[in-house]
């Protein structure tokens, strides 16, 4: 962020079932948007590697996130 480097997400693994219902919790700038936007394939990391399935969402081109967005990816909102 400017000159101010941000370690926005660190050593994070994370694991989620099929079908299972999962919250994520943290304080304001712990890293939730930014770790979402990685599995929705919104975003890439700077460095490190991040998978779903056999789906490596690291290091891929545009249209590569593009077609896994189309294929396995949906998003809803609820405002609480
Ligand atoms: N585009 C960006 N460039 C640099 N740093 C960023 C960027 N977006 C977010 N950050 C920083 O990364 C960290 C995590 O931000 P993130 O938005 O993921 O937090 P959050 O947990 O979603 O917070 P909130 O609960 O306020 O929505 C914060 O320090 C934030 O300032
Ligand atoms: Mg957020």
């Amino acid at each position: 962020m400017g000159e101010v480097e941000v370690l926005a997400l660190d050593n994070v693994d994370f694991s989620a079932r099929a079908g299972e219902f999962d919250v994520i919790l943290g304080p304001s700038g712990s890293g939730k948007s930014i770790f979402l936007n990685l599995v929705d394939g919104l975003d890439i990391p700077t460095s490190g590697e991040a998978w779903f399935l056999d789906h490596r969402l690291a290091s891929v081109s545009e249209s590569a996130l593009t077609r896994y967005r189309r294929e396995h990816v949906g998003v809803r909102l609820s405002v609480l």
